[in-house]
């Protein structure tokens, strides 16, 4: 299976692919925590992925596409991933299908997380991230059982150098000129599946399941 999870920064993308990725046994791929994970690193790569990331731009498309290709060829993949914050234009959208195609594969469902923006800005408000995993946290809606300590892997947790006002700005109109545009897209295709984003984690959770047939699936 192949699914993309689909929805503005703060709508709760990485925090329910990860449980789904457990739940469905499938490969999580976030390309922001692959980009963070790079500058880890003093490299011209990563220079340059931070240049775009600090200010809330989108990572040149021909880089993206580039590393998400390296990734669809990992043995990992080969039995389905989630998406996580990829595609976000047409033309990701596009060569993701071609990417998918010529692997024999397709996009099985595309899972859009609806969330007000009042609410998306309280949650990346309170977000703490861990160094090591990126497993994200919140002070209010999801602490760590230790304060400042990774509950899946005891790493430190950090703010995200991008989650600042201005660049959380730019991130949100991005998505609304950018990446909204692949709500039709999806929706022409019969992929797309709405999920209300409000409420707790757990519900949330228990919505996607829905979505995705899975009922059966145990929120972890
Ligand atoms: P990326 O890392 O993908 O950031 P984003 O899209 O801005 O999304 P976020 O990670 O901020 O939000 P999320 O939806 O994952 O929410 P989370 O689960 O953490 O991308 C960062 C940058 O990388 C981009 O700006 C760009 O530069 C680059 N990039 C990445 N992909 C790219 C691409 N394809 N092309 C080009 N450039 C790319 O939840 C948020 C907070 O809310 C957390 O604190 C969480 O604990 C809490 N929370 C979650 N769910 C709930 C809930 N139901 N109730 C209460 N709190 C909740
Ligand atoms: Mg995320
Ligand atoms: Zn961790």
């Amino acid at each position: 299976m192949y699914i993309v999870f689909l929805g503005a920064a703060g709508a709760g993308k990485g925090t329910q692919a990860a449980k789904m990725s457990k739940a469905l046994k499938l490969t999580h791929l976030a390309t922001g925590n692959l980009f963070r994970q790079i500058q880890v690193q003093n490299t011209e790569i990563a220079q340059l992925l931070r240049s775009y990331m600090e200010k809330g731009e989108l990572v040149p498309d021909e880089v993206t596409i580039r590393m998400v290709s390296e990734q669809l060829s990992t043995p990992d993949s080969a039995s389905g991933m989630i998406f996580d914050g990829f595609p976000r234009n047409l033309n990701q959208a596009e060569a993701l299908d071609k990417a998918l195609a010529e692997r024999g594969k397709t996009l099985d469902k595309v899972v859009y997380i609806k969330v007000s923006e009042g609410e998306l800005l309280s949650r990346i408000g309170g977000r703490w991230v861990c160094r090591k995993c990126q497993t994200p946290y919140h002070t209010v809606t999801a602490p760590p059982e230790v304060w400042g300590k990774c509950d899946q892997c005891g790493g430190g947790l950090h703010q995200r150098a991008d989650d600042t006002e201005e660049a959380m700005k730019k991130r949100l109109d991005i998505y609304f000129t950018e990446t909204a545009s692949l709500i039709d897209y999806y929706t022409r295709s019969g992929k797309l599946v709405e999920v209300d984003g409000e409420g707790d984690i757990k519900s949330v959770e228990r919505r996607i399941a829905e979505a995705l047939n899975k009922t059966a699936v145990r929120p972890v």
